[in-house]
């Protein structure tokens, strides 16, 4: 059977009745992030069905605006923290109590056409609901005028090292409650986050449990508080895309320059990012300014956004190069020459397809073609070598952490097609 139709049948297997889980056992439920892209790939053969992918994720809003990580339709047994330990949260549906990376704008951009084929229907259908998505990040995850995040899950990068900096500044709740974890039972421990990590993950839901979930509180009095390039680039692409559709669908002056607003502090705020030292833009703790230690596969979306000095992307670039001369699959989601570098752990080091496909959307739509074409072709290498897993080893190409994954099917099927 072809690859093509494998990862068809994957996302068919991962179908639940109008939304697609990201993996059976390790992950039962809606995903933020991952339905965005599951959606391009659907695309390829299933408009409609695509579609409900949107809506179905849009069921969960809540009323201030926020599209939280993970919609619970159910409580499943084998996946922990389920909607019991995140409690009551204010949305129509039980669910987590942060966000993800905000790309499901850019998804429905590219979901409804260009040109005179575009479809205007479908996005009158959700501007306003995106709008009020957008809006939620700006007034309430904005400290000291970025974009912050707080929680490593709210930034899609559980476990990279950028977030070592604002967990070693957490302590664990003395009275975290007792609790299993289930991940490790589903794969294998050396692929996850450590023990330390979790009990910092579970001590931040507590804290947004005792504060009601309120919003505001969380990101001003919480336990984590960085901000995340790709929370950051993802976000002011995701604006200027909004504003293209605002401006599209003849919306208000207020609501337009709401959107320019926006796109204005987030161009200002790549800058906050940009560590000199590595000539990367890296993952910053809020409170103490103090910056990450290594390249990550977010570093270089700043051509996803379109944003970033011409210097800045030259050391960008060069950083590319160097990292493509120590792996043999790009790209790393941590620097291999960085002290926390692990092949197999997670966001320590693997590949991640969903990484692949903007960073290279980026690149082409900037002119850097060569590299972009190779970091399409080292993944799709990868799937080649090994199939549709969450993510690869960048040394080997092997599998890692979850099979039958629902983003590598699309990420796939966007790029055959
Ligand atoms: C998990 O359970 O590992 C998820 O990444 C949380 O979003």
């Amino acid at each position: 059977m072809s690859l093509t139709q494998i990862a068809i049948d994957t996302l068919a297997k991962n179908d639940r009745g109008g939304f697609t889980i990201p993996t059976a056992g390790l992950y039962p439920y809606q995903w933020n992030w991952d339905s965005a892209f599951i959606a391009l790939g659907i695309a390829t053969y299933d408009m409609d069905r695509a579609w409900a992918e949107v809506t179905s994720l849009l069921e969960g809003q809540w009323p201030d605006g926020m599209i939280p990580s993970i919609i619970f339709r159910s409580d499943d047994p084998d996946y922990f923290p389920g909607p019991s330990r995140w409690g009551k949260t204010p949305g129509p549906i039980p669910s987590t109590g942060v966000s993800q990376p905000p790309v499901l704008t850019t998804a429905v951009m590219q979901l409804t056409g260009t040109g005179s084929n575009r479809d205007t229907a479908r996005r009158a259908e959700v501007f306003d609901q995106l709008f009020a998505y957008h809006k939620w990040f700006h007034d309430n995850r904005t400290a000291k005028g970025i974009v912050a995040t707080v929680h490593p899950w709210e930034t899609g990068r559980d476990n990279c090292p950028e977030w070592n900096i604002g967990l070693d500044l957490m302590q664990v709740a003395p009275d975290l409650a007792p609790y299993t974890r289930m991940d490790n039972k589903h794969v294998d421990a050396s692929f996850r986050p450590t023990q330390e990590q979790y009990d910092k993950y579970l001590t931040i839901i507590q804290f947004g449990q005792s504060v009601g979930w309120d919003q505001r509180r969380l990101t001003e009095e919480g336990p984590f508080l960085m901000a995340d390039p790709n929370i950051h680039f993802i976000l002011l692409r995701a604006d200027k895309d909004l504003l293209a559709m605002a401006r599209d669908l003849g919306k208000s002056a207020d609501v337009v320059a709401a959107i320019e607003g926006w796109i204005a502090k987030g161009e200002a705020a790549s800058d906050f990012l940009w560590s000199e030292e590595l000539g990367a833009f890296t993952a910053r703790d809020i409170r103490t300014g103090a910056f990450s230690k290594g390249f990550s596969n977010c570093s270089p979306l700043c051509f996803y956004a379109d944003t970033g000095t011409p210097e800045q992307r030259a050391r960008i670039l060069e950083n590319l190069q160097r990292i493509a001369s120590k792996v043999d699959y790009m790209l790393p989601s941590w620097d291999p020459d960085a002290d926390e570098f692990e092949p197999q752990r997670y966001w320590c080091g693997p590949v991640w397809p969903q990484m692949n496909f903007m960073v290279a959307q980026g690149l082409a739509e900037t002119g850097e073609d060569t590299l972009a074409q190779l970091i399409r072709d080292d993944l799709c290498r990868a799937i080649e070598k090994s199939g549709f897993w969450e993510c690869f080893n960048p040394l080997t190409g092997e599998g890692c952490v979850g099979k039958n994954f629902s983003w590598t099917a699309a990420v796939w099927l966007s790029w055959q097609h």
